[in-house]
């Protein structure tokens, strides 16, 4: 596998949170500015988020917006919250299954995460979606917050 698409060691991937990586989509056009996700990177071009987890025991990737409110984050930059193979979005509560990113709770209860293929190779875990450039570990370029003066259930 191409070292450019090295994202992390397996090691770095936590099992009862997330990591986040910043992607650079191939076709920019497809882009969805209104995924929480989405940043600019200085260029100009789009970026966005890819959140990686081993909460269901191999490593997962998905994009880091919610399925209810699609400017939603569920990895403000410090670790989704994860509990018994599942990630959750702390706005209301929804959760999804790590192994595929299946709702099955929550107001988008039956809705699915957009996956991001990942593999692994030996110690690291590497970009094998084609749709997908690798740029680097941490959050996008941020054009803004997330869903400005929504306020979640714990006051945030
Ligand atoms: S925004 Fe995620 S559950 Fe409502």
């Amino acid at each position: 596998m191409d070292e450019s698409r090295r994202i992390a060691g397996v090691e770095e991937v936590p099992e009862e949170s997330t990591l986040l990586a910043t992607l650079r989509p191939v076709d920019s056009a497809a882009v969805d500015e209104g995924e929480g996700d989405v940043g600019e990177s200085e260029d100009g071009t789009p970026e966005v988020e890819a959140l990686l987890t081993r909460a269901a025991g191999e490593v997962r990737a998905f994009r880091n917006y919610c399925q209810h409110w699609t400017d939603v984050r569920l990895d403000k930059d410090d670790g989704a919250f994860v509990r018994n193979g599942e990630v959750f979005c702390q706005k209301h509560g929804a959760t999804f299954e790590a192994d595929g990113g299946y709702c099955n709770f929550g107001p988008c209860e039956g809705a699915v995460l957009e996956s991001v293929d990942v593999t692994v190779e030996g110690d690291g875990v590497f970009l094998a979606d084609d749709a997908y450039e690798f740029v680097r570990l941490g959050p996008s370029a941020k054009q803004g917050d997330d869903g400005g003066s929504r306020i979640d259930f714990t006051g945030n």
